[in-house]
């Protein structure tokens, strides 16, 4: 046995875990998250693919569902499952077959969301909670829940674990954090002055321990049943940790549970939430002490995740004895293949979670989870996570910037066995991701240039920096393929008048232009760049105004993304003017007049005296090379669209004359954002 294989068998992350009967095959797990990715409220293809793919990379334990619905009166917020119907049970039984296969158990995470979702879907029927107090983040007004609606719903938690049993899942667990069960639990959410109610904690516990009876009483005393819950609310009107602990003992007591699954926050509105789910910059394992103390204090199953999105802090939340099972969820969702790599030795080949959270911000949105550095995710039917080597002759492919599209680009092609050269005029890989880091808090999103750019090292890119590729260093080296990834360069035309007088949001962000004292930002795109030069210039002590045509502004940016800028804001005074557009710039004196108007009442509405006027609208291509190569190429630059979509092979020679095939791919195209330009070079590099 090799000194490595002898340091992963001892490895405390690898060791296996008993819990009650079941023996998970080490200490890795996924908790519940809802993807999106249901098919009429069923976990169908696309939900099973992705499991599965977590299944194959080595998780001992996925918890599928974020909170499965057990009830009609809970309709979905954000594509959750349909736990209430009965033919749930087979696509389960098929995703937990198939995750069974590769070694990997299966559990459910279910939940009646109370007041946490909006009447107006499903079914229409109104929203429910221990007491008629709206939940900020949903909005709806909930009815005060009553005896027959309490009784409806034990029998409905009981049915739906029962489908959970009759789909071969290993366990479920309950969700007892801004949920209905814990909606009794709090303070804040419990105004009730019956046997629900009235402040004493065995009241308050009482719906949650009917549940629990009556679901023992439908399962079995073998088949696992945990919950998911808030320790403590972290909140002077909530749930303290005195009364936190108090519950869990209670809840361990009592038998009826297995384990615990540690969370401390609330999460009624983003800013809290952002607390119990951290965002990239935030602190790494903010809670695990605390899930630690829980499981001191109980001697008890405790699994627990929170921003542990690498393996060292896992490891360490094992080693040292805070956890039993540790959930690396959103570094799954980036990298399904975590332990096999670790059983591997390739710890310095898993993608690292960069805590971007695009994945989370679009579900709230009502989009699917996507990872924004790995396309793969959701889409397992037709796109791979590991590259297959080419079947056909090795190619020689150019690659011309360094940016996440053209890294990627460059990645997969030499993945699949061509010869790549990486061309990048500036002097390290990065291209747009390099801006978006000049604050402070995003540094962490260089991860993704970073990994692309030691995987292409590790891979034989011949990388080419400081070199900016013309027309001739390309036809020169007889390429075979020519991807251009070239990125874009804002441009400012959108005024009547002075739009030289403009400065961009780029050259704030690059340090081209000195930041101004008084500075009006007109933000007419509504992404993070816009945002992040305003951020920027008021940590810098510029006094700052940010204007935006949009009802709500950064209509591009979730939820969770507009936490940390907000806080930034209200921390420098950032006055923000919504639904309102910039017309024109005039010099005034020394300083410069913004004129702005309204596009409800299309008049100008009023005038800024201010010393600097930042504009961000997006960029425009940067396709001077594209164009100058199009002629040399076979297919005229064309792109097969239904090929593409699923990442297939392009057959498109219009010209055969022409000596290479050629494609531009990411902001060389059309400004999108990092997702776009990452998939575009994944699908399409893919099929070489
Ligand atoms: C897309 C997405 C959806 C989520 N939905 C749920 C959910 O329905 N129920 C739940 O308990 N947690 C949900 N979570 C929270 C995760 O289970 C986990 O606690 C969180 O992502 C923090 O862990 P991590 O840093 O390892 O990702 C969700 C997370 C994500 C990213
Ligand atoms: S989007 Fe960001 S937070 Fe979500 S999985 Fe991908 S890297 Fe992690």
């Amino acid at each position: 046995m090799s000194s490595q294989t002898l340091l992963r068998s001892s490895d405390p992350l690898l060791q296996p875990y008993v819990l009650k009967h079941l023996t998970l095959r080490n200490r890795i797990m996924s908790t519940a998250h809802e993807p999106n990715y249901h098919e009429d409220g069923m976990p169908k293809d696309r939900y099973r693919l992705y499991h599965v793919e977590k299944a194959k990379g080595g998780i001992a334990l996925t918890m599928t569902a974020g909170s499965a619905i057990v009830s009609q009166d809970s309709p979905p917020a954000f594509g959750n499952l349909f736990a209430y119907r009965d033919e749930i049970v087979g696509w389960l039984r098929r995703l937990a077959d198939e995750c069974h296969e590769h070694g990997t158990a299966v559990m459910i995470q279910l939940t009646h969301l109370g007041r946490r979702t909006n009447w107006n879907k499903a079914g229409w029927l109104p929203v429910l909670a221990p007491s008629p107090i709206r939940e900020p983040a949903h909005r709806a007004v909930p009815k005060a829940i009553e005896d027959w609606d309490i009784d409806r719903i034990i029998k409905d938690y009981a049915a739906a674990a029962q489908r959970m049993q009759a789909a071969g899942l290993d366990g479920i667990e309950f969700e007892c954090y801004g949920h209905l069960m814990d909606q009794f639990w709090s303070p804040a959410t419990n105004r009730r002055t019956d046997a629900y109610g009235s402040g004493s904690l065995e009241n308050r516990l009482r719906f949650s321990f009917q549940v629990l009876e009556a679901v023992r009483a439908a399962v079995g005393p073998d088949f696992i049943v945990g919950c998911r819950l808030v320790a403590d609310e972290d909140w002077d009107k909530g749930i303290s940790k005195a009364e936190g602990l108090a519950i869990c003992r209670l809840l361990v007591q009592s038998g009826l549970i297995d384990f615990l699954n540690v969370i401390r926050g609330h999460i009624d509105h983003d800013t809290p939430l952002s607390r119990i789910i951290p965002v990239t910059g935030m602190r790494s394992a903010p809670h695990l002490d605390f899930a630690g103390e829980i499981r001191t204090a109980t001697r008890f199953p405790v699994f627990h995740a929170a921003r542990i999105n690498d393996v060292a802090t896992a490891r360490h939340a094992i080693a040292e004895g805070k956890l039993d099972m540790v959930g690396m969820t959103r570094a799954h969702i980036a990298d399904p293949h975590i332990a096999r790599k670790v059983m591997e030795g390739r710890e310095h080949d898993i993608r690292p979670c960069v805590g971007a959270t695009y994945c989370l911000d679009r579900i709230y949105e009502g989009h699917e989870t996507l990872c924004i550095h790995n396309p793969a995710t959701g889409r397992e039917a037709h796109i791979p996570h590991e590259i297959p080597k080419a079947s056909g002759p090795k190619k020689l492919i150019a690659v011309v910037g360094a940016g996440p599209g053209g890294l990627e680009a460059a990645r997969v092609s030499a993945s699949r066995g061509h010869k790549v050269v990486l061309f990048e005029a500036t002097d390290a890989p990065g291209g747009q991701l390099r801006l978006a880091t000049r604050i402070k808090r995003r540094k962490e999103l260089i991860g993704i240039a970073d990994w692309r750019f030691a995987q292409c090292e590790m891979l034989g890119v011949d990388l080419r920096f400081n070199t900016f590729a013309d027309e001739n260093d390309i036809t020169a080296l007889q390429p075979d393929i020519v991807i251009i990834a070239t990125g874009g360069l804002p441009k400012i035309d959108l005024l009547d008048e002075g739009n030289e007088l403009a400065t961009s949001s780029w050259d704030i962000l690059t340090g081209d232009a000195r930041p101004g004292d008084d500075v009006l930002v007109f933000d007419d795109n509504g992404a993070h760049p816009g945002m992040a030069a305003a951020e920027f210039l008021a940590e810098g002590g510029a006094r700052v105004e940010l204007v935006s045509p949009e009802r709500f502004f950064a209509p591009d940016m979730g939820g969770l993304n507009l936490v940390p800028y907000m806080q930034a804001f209200e921390k420098h005074g950032v006055k923000i003017t919504p639904m309102t557009r910039l017309r024109a710039i005039k010099r005034e004196g020394n300083k410069i007049a913004a004129i702005l108007w309204s596009p409800y009442g299309e008049a100008d509405t009023a005038a800024r005296l201010v010393d600097q006027v930042v504009v961000e609208t997006a960029t425009l291509p940067l396709d001077e090379l594209y164009f100058a190569l199009k002629p040399h190429s076979n297919n005229l630059g064309a792109v097969d669209h239904p090929a593409f979509i699923i990442g297939k092979a392009q057959h498109n020679i219009t010209n055969p004359s022409g000596s290479f095939a050629l494609y531009r791919i990411g902001d060389a195209v059309a400004a999108r954002n990092i997702h776009a330009a990452i998939y575009d070079a994944l699908r399409l590099c893919i099929a070489f």
